[in-house]
């Protein structure tokens, strides 16, 4: 079989499965990319080229477990975030392009001048390497409470040779105390339990741990924005991505802990997804 025979009959079969493939072309030509260690431009250009008995055998099974739904990302082990090529795993979430939205505002607040940024809940690093990476002269920590999350995301700050970020364990701010931030970042897990999202497409591979919280999945949100305070710098900022509809409920805890202005951006998709506030002490 040939790499454009195999693309061919990949494709056929995901588009029969469509439940689970809304992007049958390109989950294919990953998949391809990642067995057979070509570019995309060679598969396109070269693709009478024929693949070998282990290749076909290790197309065969990562298409099967594409076609049970597991995301792609998972299954070649990587996702680009803020281009930079990062290593993702089951232990959390896959980053998604909107979060590239929280980064945007969260940059456009730093000051000119060195600071001290946090990233709390920071699974593969993302939302720190992407900071760190713009900001060589400011330092980055990112949190996370489960430890296979921190190693995932020290293993991408390695890998990526960035230097100005470090990553420890902790529940939220509990390993960060007496320590002050100009800016304080987080993507939380916000999605109520009961949500049917969750049993549906590629989420149902990524951990709840990543993202259900109680109450209506507000309680890790309204936990962030109470403790905050007490890390931030006067006139510091804590910017929060939420689900779309949670932007009021967001607001109004922003507004009750005292902070001022307060606002809600949108992601790409027009959706109100990120709120933040500027904190200043008496
Ligand atoms: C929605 S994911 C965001 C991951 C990453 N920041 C991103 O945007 O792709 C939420 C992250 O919060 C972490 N988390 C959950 N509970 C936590 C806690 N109590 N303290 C710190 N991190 C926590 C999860 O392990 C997960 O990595």
């Amino acid at each position: 079989m040939t790499l454009q025979q195999w693309m061919h009959s990949a494709v056929n079969r995901l588009l029969l499965n469509s439940t689970y493939a809304n992007s049958p072309k390109c989950d294919a030509e990953v998949i391809l990319q990642f067995v057979t260690g070509k570019s995309r431009a060679y598969i396109m250009a070269f693709g009478e080229t024929a693949l070998t008995h282990a290749q076909q055998e290790k197309l065969e099974s990562l298409l099967q477990r594409r076609l049970k739904g597991e995301p792609v990302a998972y299954l070649v082990g990587e996702r680009e975030f803020w281009s930079l090529p990062l290593l993702v795993s089951p232990v959390t979430l896959i980053p998604r392009p909107d979060t590239e939205c929280l980064v945007e505002l969260a940059l456009s607040l730093m000051p000119k001048t060195a600071c001290r940024v946090a990233d709390l809940g920071t699974g593969t690093g993302a939302i720190a390497l992407a900071m760190a990476s713009e900001r060589s002269d400011c330092q980055v920590i990112g949190v996370d409470y489960y430890p296979k999350a921190v190693e995932l995301a020290k293993q991408n700050a390695e890998k990526l040779k960035i230097h100005n970020v470090t990553f420890i364990e902790s529940h939220w701010f509990s390993a960060l105390e007496k320590q002050l931030f100009t800016i304080i970042v987080s993507n939380p897990p916000y999605i109520d339990a009961n949500d049917p999202h969750l049993r549906q497409g590629d989420i149902r591979f990524e951990p709840l741990s990543a993202l259900v919280a109680n109450e209506k999945g507000l309680s890790d949100i309204r936990h962030i924005i109470s403790l905050a305070p007490q890390y931030i710098i006067t006139g510091g900022w804590l910017l929060i991505e939420h689900g779309w509809q949670q932007a009021k409920d967001v607001q109004a805890l922003f507004s009750q802990t005292g902070y001022t202005n307060i606002k809600t951006y949108k992601d790409y998709a027009g959706n109100n997804r990120v709120t933040l506030g500027q904190y200043y002490h008496d």
